[in-house]
């Protein structure tokens, strides 16, 4: 028995492969195309694990992907491939489109093509779980109900339309073609690997080298911070028991304004690590301008997940930042070597040595 991954070198990707092995000995087949935001470091104390097996490429290659089905005959195809940061989808969006769209299409039509053919009772336990985001419901007001998974779908960044394109290819290939699909829709995410262009990895580092804390606007923005491995562990709940053809919301119930977020790091930092000046880290934050189409509040309501499959997050957003925060000052040289781009050189440095 395997399971297919894709874009596990990512920062939610690798943390699901590390708690995968740690939980099962069932092959991870992880295909990933090394963009900037993949990194074989994430996994390197896997890398001679016999459980785990790297494969380079791009979800977009229909042949690569068929040959892979082929060769594993892997029971799922988890779905974390994609360009994920909305900054980058304003300024470029075309990758978006071709790998959150096209390349969505290409893994789930290789898909059917490899589980058309499967015998009925192997037809019936495959899964294809795409992971997605609460971005693709657009923007909350402050009192608005959170998301539930009836939302009306109103993206607002090229990412979160690209993603809600996915969203709906992956309906239509449960409504036409039976494919048992699975999609999850989770909040914003922090923890381990997170690479250092999202708000929390940024500040952190931003205030350990004595760089400005960039707040967009006026930092009034809400998001609902989930930790990692809450993340993971509600995909392996869905994947494992959610019905086929349904769509669960995974949050956080940690809804916090971006300006708090970046204040409760600065004065964990001034405990963990207080600047040799004596001032606080609160003294490096700026306002600068804002993200255009900048999604005001997203708040998602968990409680289809919560009631069907009995999840819920073990960490609450202060046990979990601090986590964060202790993970970055420990694995400092990480952080480093994402910065300086040496990530990129960490097979031919791994193996030289
Ligand atoms: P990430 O940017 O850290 O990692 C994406 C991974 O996908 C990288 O390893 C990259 O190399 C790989 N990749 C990109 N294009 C590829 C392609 N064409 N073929 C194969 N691999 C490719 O992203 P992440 O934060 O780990 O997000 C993973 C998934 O979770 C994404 O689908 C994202 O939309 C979704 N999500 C993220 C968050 C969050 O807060 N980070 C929240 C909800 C949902
Ligand atoms: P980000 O981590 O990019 O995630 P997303 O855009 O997917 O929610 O940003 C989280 C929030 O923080 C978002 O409202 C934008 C804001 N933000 C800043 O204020 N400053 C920054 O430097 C970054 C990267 C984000």
């Amino acid at each position: 028995m395997s399971i297919l991954v894709t874009g596990g070198a990512g920062f939610i990707g690798s943390n699901f492969i590390h708690k995968w092995l740690e939980c099962t000995n069932e092959k991870v087949i992880n295909l990933d195309k090394l963009t900037y935001a993949g990194n074989l470091e994430n996994l390197s104390s896997q890398a001679s694990n016999p459980h785990y097996q790297f494969q380079e490429g791009d979800i977009t290659n229909s042949a690569l992907v068929g040959s892979l089905l082929a060769q594993f005959r892997p029971r799922a195809v988890l779905n974390f491939a994609a360009e994920s940061h909305v900054d980058r989808s304003i300024s470029a969006p075309g990758q978006f489109i071709e790998t959150n769209i096209v390349g969505t299409y290409r893994l789930i039509e290789a898909t059917r093509q490899y589980w058309d053919p499967l015998s009925a009772e192997e037809k019936d336990s495959f899964r294809f779980l795409h992971v997605s985001t609460d971005e693709v419901y657009g923007s909350l007001l402050p009192d608005d109900a959170a998301f539930t998974e009836n939302h009306r779908y109103e993206p607002n960044s090229p990412y979160s339309a690209s993603k809600a394109s996915s969203d709906h290819l992956v309906r239509a290939y449960h409504a036409t073609y039976g494919l048992p699909v699975l999609t999850t829709n989770c909040s914003n995410n922090y923890g381990p690997y997170q690479f250092p262009e999202k708000l929390i990895p940024l500040c952190i580092h931003n205030a350990l080298t004595a760089k400005p804390l960039p707040i967009y606007g006026d930092g009034s923005q809400v998001r609902d911070w989930l930790f990692v491995r809450d993340h993971c562990s509600a995909i392996e709940k869905v994947l494992h028991e959610g019905s086929p053809g349904e769509v669960y919301n995974v949050g956080g119930f940690n809804e916090i304004k971006n300006i708090d977020v970046v204040k409760n790091l600065c004065t964990i930092l001034d405990e963990e690590v207080p600047r040799q000046d004596g001032k606080s880290y609160h003294s490096q934050i700026i306002f600068i301008e804002d993200r255009p189409g900048h999604d005001r509040r997203y708040a998602v309501d968990a409680s289809k997940i919560g009631n069907e499959l009995n999840w819920k997050p073990e960490e609450t957003f202060e046990t979990g930042i601090r986590q964060t925060v202790r993970w970055y000052l420990e694995n400092q040289k990480w952080v480093e070597n994402v910065v300086s781009g040496e990530y990129r050189n960490w097979v031919e440095n791994q193996y030289d040595k």
